[in-house]
């Protein structure tokens, strides 16, 4: 069976989530949705980066004990996912001890290597960022992403050897073209690479963090352990069996979703770091763009966040998951604006999606007395059928190519197509006739149409998904693969639909 691996990064713990950090993890349960429907065992990573300063700072100035507020935080967070129906195998929190053992086990491994050395650092540090800037880097003398003032450090570090690895990183990157992925961020890496500096992994004088091993004065540097989440994630240092399954093999599939801030740390220092330690590469590091609202990025730390559990109550999870991977090519950077997302709501989903639904299941109610018509209908083979088996091969390879608008372009070109079906048919005038078997037939090729739609709309709404299964009067569990879903003409095991209900009501102005 094929392993599919699926992390986010893990998100610094210091506030709620905001919609940024809720778009790359809808966009892995997406992933991991399909990947589980395809067949394959699935293990999705997220989770919460917990040694950052700020986290401190944060605590502090709400009064609270740091590991207090670190609970009361994953609480808040794992509720916001589970709102949205992010169902990750695993929610990562890097305080906690099995992350500490595999980042001793996995820093052991580097440092027999020769790779850990002392040296002295200086440099401008941004908190929020966790990260150092050249002087070049900054924008009047701030952060380039945070506009704040950075910090001026210089203190005795430790450091890893990443620049030993820059030619086997650049040869990897060259040889492997789905590596960095979209390919306009290949070429940003190949260019930082060029000139790439070895940095610090430790600092000095910090309560808070992982302690270094041999050394008091020091604690690991966030990110250098952070990375190592995704080990750490799978059992690495404490059921090698899982992490073997799902990492440590040469046919292992992992994609790892990072924004665009953070892809040097992704596609540079960790590679080097998997290098070091005698590892496997992952099979795919995948950018993301910013969301921006008025063409700032949505930010904690600018302060124009938009609160997700708004969005939630004010349309539920669904047309949020819809609208996101709809409205903004995936891998770019987008606008997200309340009246776009009103427009998609009411158009693509109420409209299109929810009308089709709705008429057919209200026209089988009332022309057939809601009685899935019988019949071999399968023999005629249709024109629906043949555009839903392209529709599937179309759909599977853009989602394995992680390209959820166009995958979601698919499905509504069924939708669209039901929809002039039922203009060109009009079963309201077939109705009429005598022989009703052009009506029996019109009807149950539309109800085998919106049983594949909800099928291939799963991993995007996989509520919808269950609505319109069960309006069909059919049972099947969510998680059902699509071996078992996508043969045309299982309608026919439905004997009744439901009464129909309206998928996306309307909304007051
Ligand atoms: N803790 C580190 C990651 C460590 S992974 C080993 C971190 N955390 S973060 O909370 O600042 O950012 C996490 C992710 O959220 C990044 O991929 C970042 O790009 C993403 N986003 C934060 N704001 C965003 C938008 N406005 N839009 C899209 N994604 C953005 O970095």
């Amino acid at each position: 069976m094929k392993t599919f691996y699926v992390t986010t990064p893990i998100y610094y713990a210091n506030a709620k989530p905001h919609i940024g950090s809720l778009y790359t993890t809808l966009a892995a349960d997406i992933l991991a949705r399909f990947h589980r429907l395809c067949g394959d065992d699935v293990f999705f990573l997220t989770g919460l980066d917990e040694h950052s300063q700020k986290t401190i700072r944060v605590a502090k100035e709400k009064g609270k004990d740091p590991h207090q507020f670190l609970d009361e935080l994953a609480v808040e967070w794992k509720r916001v996912w589970e709102m949205f129906d992010i169902l990750p195998d695993r929610f990562i929190r890097t305080t906690e001890k099995d992350h500490h053992v595999a980042v001793r086990a996995f820093f052991n491994k580097l440092n027999t290597k020769g790779d850990i050395y002392k040296d002295t650092y200086k440099g401008w540090y941004c908190v929020d960022c966790e990260a150092f800037y050249e002087e070049n880097d900054l924008v009047e003398k701030k952060c380039p992403i945070h506009k704040r003032a950075v910090e001026w450090i210089q203190e005795e570090n430790y450091f890893f050897d990443s620049k030993k690895y820059k030619d086997r990183i650049i040869q990897h990157i060259k040889n492997h073209p789905n590596f960095i992925q979209p390919k306009s961020r290949k070429n940003e890496i190949l260019s930082s690479l060029k000139d790439v500096k070895n940095r610090s992994i430790s600092r000095a004088g910090s309560t808070w963090g992982i302690p270094f091993p041999g050394d008091d004065q020091h604690r690991f540097y966030v990110w250098f352990e952070a990375l190592m989440n995704y080990f750490s994630g799978i059992g690495y240092g404490k059921d090698e069996k899982i992490f073997n399954t799902y990492w440590n093999r040469e046919d292992a599939q992992v994609v790892q979703l990072v924004g665009k801030d953070i892809i040097w740390f992704h596609a540079i220092m960790w590679p080097a770091m998997l290098m070091s330690g005698g590892f496997q590469l992952p099979k795919q590091i995948f950018v993301n763009g910013f969301l921006t609202l008025d063409e700032e990025k949505i930010s904690k730390s600018t302060g124009n966040v938009i609160d997700p559990v708004d969005l939630f109550e004010e349309y539920g999870s669904d047309p949020v998951r819809y609208f996101l991977f709809r409205e903004i090519p995936y891998g770019q950077d987008g606008d997200f604006s309340r009246n776009k997302m009103r427009q998609r709501y009411e158009k693509d989903l109420a409209n299109d999606l929810g009308n089709l639904v709705n008429r057919v299941v209200a026209m089988t109610k009332k022309y057939l007395n809601g009685k899935i018509p019988t019949g071999d209908f399968t023999k005629t083979t249709s024109e629906l059928r043949i555009k839903v088996e392209k529709a599937h091969l179309a759909y599977d390879a853009e989602l394995q190519k992680i390209n959820f608008g166009n995958a979601l372009q698919t499905i509504w070109g069924l939708v669209g197509r039901g929809n002039e079906y039922i203009e060109e048919q009009k079963p309201w005038e077939l109705v009429r006739k005598e022989n009703n078997n052009d009506l029996a037939s019109v009807l149950w090729n539309l109800l085998e149409l919106i049983r594949q739609i909800a099928h291939l709309s799963e991993p995007f709404m996989p509520q919808t998904s269950q609505k319109i299964s069960a309006q069909l009067g059919i049972d099947t569990q969510i998680g059902t693969p699509f071996e078992k879903t996508r043969n045309w003409g299982q309608i026919s095991q439905s004997k009744n639909v439901q009464d129909p209900k309206p998928l996306f009501p309307k909304k007051e102005d």
